[in-house]
């Protein structure tokens, strides 16, 4: 299973609801690619991720196929010890009242909120483990501390925490600095970094090109569940690319790393 690819999809058509979001679409990602996903609102991101979570299946057909790393079935507690997913909408399905570190248990049970029998459902083990996970990104006082009472940055690093509870090997992040101000986005984005650092691949759906991290090497451009361009970084992002993309005139500028688009001046 080792080299198989993080994702491999064939001709999937996928449909959310009655809308039909993709289309005989085909993407290949492995396992230790640092990728990017980049996209307008409603190009399919979020869908695609869902596929990747088992949350959305394809029309089944012959020629079509999705394998998460060389399988196509799999359990979800299983799936969860590989790929970590942290959502930038999940945080609105908790209780206001439910405290940092019991958003982080929760991902061993793989459900939202606790419903109050929590801390019998829970090893004492895995009680240290969730508190050395929120040390590990500098939150431990947040353990105790009610969502309610968090900055929507806090709530979202909690989150972060949550993924992280099966020492995933991949975590893909659907845009995950939404409505953060700047300093909790730089915050957020430094703690995704120390991560690949430490070992970890990223996904990373975003349709902000100044938060790709230097350390993505692929970015795929899609539009409307089709894919525009795909490929090295330095490759995919130009003007043209982006313009396809967003269907609006754009300026780029490179500054050391970091990719940054304006309108045309
Ligand atoms: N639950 C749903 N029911 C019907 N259509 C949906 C649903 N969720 C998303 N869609 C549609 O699917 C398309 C892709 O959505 P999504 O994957 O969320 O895009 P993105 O994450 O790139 O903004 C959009 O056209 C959206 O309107
Ligand atoms: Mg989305």
């Amino acid at each position: 299973m080792n080299d198989s690819a993080l994702i491999e999809i064939e001709n999937a058509t996928i449909y959310r609801g009655d809308t039909r979001v993709f289309h005989n679409f085909s993407l290949r990602i492995e396992q230790h690619e640092q990728a990017a996903i980049l996209g307008p609102n409603g190009s399919g991101k979020t869908t695609l991720l869902k596929v990747l979570n088992r949350e959305i299946y394809p029309v089944v057909r012959d020629e079509s196929r999705v394998r998460i790393l060389g399988r196509s079935r799999w359990n979800v507690w299983e799936l969860r010890s590989h790929i970590g997913i942290v959502s930038h909408d999940l945080q609105y399905r908790y209780r206001a009242s439910t405290c940092g570190l019991d958003v982080v248990l929760s991902g061993f049970l793989s459900s939202v909120g606790m419903h109050g029998s929590l801390s019998s459902r829970v090893s004492a083990t895995q009680k240290m483990q969730a508190m050395a996970i929120l040390d590990g990104l500098g939150i431990g006082e947040l353990a105790e501390r009610p969502l309610k009472n968090m900055s929507t940055g806090q709530q979202r690093r909690c989150l972060l925490a949550r993924a992280l509870v099966h020492d995933p090997d991949t975590l893909i992040l659907d845009e995950p600095t939404a409505g953060l101000d700047l300093t909790a986005s730089f915050d957020y984005l430094a703690r995704i970094r120390d991560l690949v650092a430490r070992g970890k691949n990223i996904v990373l759906v975003t349709h902000l090109l100044n938060e790709i991290p230097p350390d993505i090497e692929r970015v795929i451009l899609l539009k409307a569940g089709r894919i525009v361009a795909d490929g090295r970084k330095s490759d995919v992002l130009n003007e043209r690319n982006l313009e396809k993309t967003y269907d609006t005139e754009v300026r780029l500028a490179i500054v050391g790393d970091y990719y940054l688009v304006y309108p045309p001046l």
